[in-house]
């Protein structure tokens, strides 16, 4: 970016204030003051001057923590839309170039060539393994993938038809009753045992919930698999007869693992790091992510848009689907199109699309259906106005649900799936927040709209 002098008036409409912008020298500082502003209340003439904090990449973000001291206001930003909660050296997003980055490697590069567990690798240590490193970290994972037998039991309490979320986040939330006086979240050793055992727990978890579903025993951890082989066989696998795991399956969850194992600020990492901040159990926190990850406008829409795509049927019922979705006063949505920080492809969309053909080539159902009418709806919506001058993409979960289900994975456990390879990345930023000396607690502030101060009525005296 330039420094050169220059000064911009962002608002000069009336009754307000002005936000001017001036250069100044780059300080040496953890993130950079690259420029000044200036927020001038235009009634009183007094004047708040904001640093410009600059990153390595993207943009610019103002520093505004010294307002409420120096003008008395408080910042209004509902959903977050142009505010950052925190600095992070983990995952950088482009939204407008569908670029994706992981400690700044492409998504696209550890996808062609990396393992799940190298990236968790990544994440959560900031550069690449060694040979050495690597083989350490694999091993502690795998010597960690056994739950105590007390929180199986867990699972007895949950109906047969419980949906597989709500069990793995109460289940995970159990984990800090067995993990309490053991953690000690400013001891570095005890947050990389709490990292190693959460990324090594979840799939046993998840098995565990998926077979209680089916009534069927649970398959216990295998520490000769790697880590999404085991999963597929805690998963698949019986005890009275041997389970055969498909190597295409293992690699396209492989895949799969490493385009959903981080995606910066998102709902769910966003609220593992509010509930982490407060100091709570890091097994709480991940279990709040897990819940916050659920939703239908975030990791749930993976089952979403099977649900959906089921609901069209056929390529003839697409035109009446898209005009719901369009019109206003229903609050139908195309799942698995749009993103609040992607305006272009999602780069992760792109992958799974193209590993669609892969997978179901080989596994000998190129044909599918369903995918056939993901595609024709895609061209369709890609092409009409209210998606092209909003930008709405499809997203990375609008193919990633045909392979999982293409696996034989059922549509209520898609979320879960995203859960555990999500997981790496709540782990990398709880480590990265937990490990800041500098850490507070989060805690937003509101603009208050209730009833200003009011006397207490006697309940004899109330109006209806
Ligand atoms: N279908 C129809 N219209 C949409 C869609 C959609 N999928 N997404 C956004 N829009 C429209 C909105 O109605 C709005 O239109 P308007 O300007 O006329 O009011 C405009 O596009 C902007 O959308 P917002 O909802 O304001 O965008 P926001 O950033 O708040 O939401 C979100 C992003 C939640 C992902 C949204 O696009 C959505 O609901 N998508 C469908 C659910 C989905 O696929 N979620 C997964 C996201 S990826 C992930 O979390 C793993």
């Amino acid at each position: 970016m330039s420094h050169e002098h220059f000064r911009k008036e962002v608002d000069e409409s009336g009754g307000g204030s002005i936000l001017r912008r001036y250069s100044s020298p780059v300080v040496s500082a953890k993130t950079s003051v690259s420029m000044k502003y200036e927020l001038k209340n235009l009634a009183t003439g007094k004047v708040a001057e904001l640093n410009a904090l600059s990153g390595t990449l993207g943009p610019d973000a103002l520093d505004i923590s010294h307002l409420v001291r120096d003008l008395g206001v408080f910042t209004y930003d509902p959903g977050f839309m142009a505010t950052a909660s925190t600095e992070s050296k983990i995952t950088y997003i482009d939204g407008d170039a569908g670029v994706l980055l992981y400690r700044g490697y492409p998504v696209e590069q550890l996808a062609a060539q990396s393992s799940f567990l190298e990236v968790a690798n990544l994440l959560i240590h900031g550069s690449l393994p060694t040979n050495a490193q690597l083989r350490e970290f694999q091993t502690s994972i795998t010597r960690h993938t056994m739950v105590n037998e007390h929180l199986l039991r867990f699972f007895q309490g949950f109906h047969h038809n419980a949906h597989p979320m709500a069990m793995v986040s109460a289940v995970v939330a159990s984990m800090a009753a067995f993990y309490h006086d053991t953690m000690d979240t400013h001891d570095p050793r005890h947050r990389e045992i709490f990292a190693h055992r959460i990324i090594a727990k979840l799939p046993t978890i998840a098995a565990a919930a998926y077979k209680h579903t089916l009534g069927q025993p649970f398959i216990y951890p295998r520490n000769d698999l790697s880590y999404c082989a085991n999963m597929l066989n805690m998963f698949f696998a019986v005890p009275c007869e041997a389970y055969a795991i498909d190597p295409v399956a293992a690699q396209a969850i492989e895949l799969l693992f490493i385009l959903h194992a981080d995606h910066e600020q998102n709902a769910s990492t966003s609220t593992v790091r509010l509930a982490g901040s407060t100091g709570a159990n890091p097994y709480a926190a991940i279990s709040a992510g897990v819940s916050a990850l659920w939703g239908p406008a975030h990791g749930g829409a993976n089952e979403a848009v099977l649900d959906m795509l089921d609901t069209i049927g056929s390529a003839a019922n697409i035109g009446k689907f898209l005009a719901r979705v369009k019109d206003k006063s229903d609050s139908v949505r195309l799942m698995g199109f749009g993103h609040r920080v992607y305006k272009n492809f999602d780069p992760r969309a792109k992958i799974i699309r193209a590993m669609c053909y892969r997978v179901l080539d080989k596994l000998g159902i190129g044909n599918d259906p369903l995918f056939e009418l993901a595609l024709i709806l895609e061209e369709i919506a890609l092409k009409d106005d209210y998606f092209v001058s909003r930008k709405l993409y499809p997203n990375v979960d609008f193919y990633s649900g045909i392979i999982y289900s293409a696996l034989g994975i059922p549509r209520s456990m898609f979320t879960v799936l995203f859960a555990i390879a999500r997981t790496a990345g709540w782990v990398a930023h709880w480590q990265e927040m937990a490990s800041d000396p500098h850490m507070r607690i989060g805690r937003p502030r509101q603009l208050y709209a209730g009833p200003r101060q009011r006397d207490y009525q006697p309940i004899a005296g109330r109006l209806a």
